[in-house]
């Protein structure tokens, strides 16, 4: 059927125009809903035992494995940029079946904890990973029965100790990743029997079993053959985010994460929906290392592709972004 005979001009139509609200720069900001702030940002960082040099992670341009002297300068800097967050993992020289090396009070991650602190007092939350793949020499998240199966209720034990002694370095907020059954309520209540109720729990409530973790196996030496789809959860699956959502909520967790980031918006955004407790995007090693390579081809625009991927995580919802460009971003955010 033909339309109406009236040229545009004669309806005025359009009469709604999107587009005025874009005209310019400072329109756009104006009326923009959604910014990123430095103190949105978390910086993980590697701490390596038994290097004198920064060795760098090479699937991730830019980032580096710390000696504690650069580890105190990358944590002030992060600060100085108004970064309000570190999220610190550690890269014990010596690994074992139960990872020793993450409970013994004097390890890698319990000495960055302290320098980090001594080094930037209160200015950055400290949350260290509560997590025992850095620390095994099998690399997986927690410890092995006889038939070598990840065995849930005794690496909970292993956690709990693992979170003591993070405590007692003085991490404001632990970070257990191990995605393990019940992880967060048995750390919350070894800590509560402790006379720890200051600790604060980050829940890493979806974390899939991803192919983007990659360069992270290099950057904390991982040994792991195998996979961890036995206890991260199933890329196949949304509606179980909001099941672990469910737990880690009533076992205490007083911020949750969705990891990885851009490929599960959408998971993030359900999440977001569905809580009033803060919530964390953590944008991972393979998607760092997705960005600087194509801006190294020269095929994408590599501080605006950062700039937007820091932005759609806000827009999903997220409260916290944790990403490895946090430094840059927030001095270039802060301006
Ligand atoms: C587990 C842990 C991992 C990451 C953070 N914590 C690795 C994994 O689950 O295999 C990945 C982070 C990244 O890829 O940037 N301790």
């Amino acid at each position: 059927a033909k339309g109406p005979d009236v040229s545009v001009e004669d309806a005025g139509f359009p009469q709604v125009r999107p587009r005025r609200l874009r005209s310019s720069a400072a329109m756009r900001e104006l009326v923009a809903e959604y910014r990123v702030r430095p103190a949105d940002l978390v910086l993980p960082v590697f701490a390596r035992e038994g290097i004198d040099r920064p060795v760098p992670v090479s699937s991730m341009p830019g980032v580096v494995q710390h000696t504690p002297d650069s580890l105190r300068r990358a944590a002030a800097e992060a600060a100085e940029a108004g970064v309000r967050g570190i999220m610190l993992f550690g890269v014990p020289e010596h690994k074992d079946a139960v990872g020793s090396a993450g409970t013994d009070p004097d390890g890698v991650l319990q000495r960055a904890i302290r320098d980090v602190r001594s080094e930037t007092g209160d200015t950055l939350v400290i949350m260290s990973d509560l997590c025992l793949d850095e620390f095994t020499d099998h690399g997986h998240c927690g410890v092995l029965d006889e038939r070598g199966a990840v065995d849930n209720d005794a690496t909970l034990a292993r956690y709990a100790e693992m979170a003591l002694v993070q405590a007692e370095a003085g991490a404001d907020v632990l970070g257990p990743s191990g995605m393990m059954d019940g992880q967060v309520g048995h750390v919350r209540r070894a800590l509560d029997a402790a006379g720890r109720t200051d600790v604060a729990m980050l829940a890493y409530t979806a974390k899939y079993a991803s192919a983007f973790y990659g360069p992270f196996r290099e950057a904390v030496n991982s040994s792991l053959t195998g996979d961890r789809k036995s206890y991260q959860q199933d890329p196949a699956n949304g509606r179980e985010a909001l099941r672990e959502l469910e737990l880690d909520l009533a076992e205490g967790a007083d911020m949750v994460m969705v990891k990885p980031g851009m490929p599960y918006l959408d998971v993030l955004r359900r999440v977001a929906d569905a809580v009033t407790v803060p919530v964390a995007a953590y944008q991972i090693s393979g998607e760092y290392a997705m960005v600087e390579a194509a801006a190294e081809k020269g095929w994408i625009e590599r501080e605006r592709a950062i700039d937007e991927t820091l932005l759609c995580f806000k827009r999903a919802g997220a409260d916290l972004v944790l990403t490895y460009w946090a430094t840059e971003a927030a001095r270039r955010l802060g301006r």
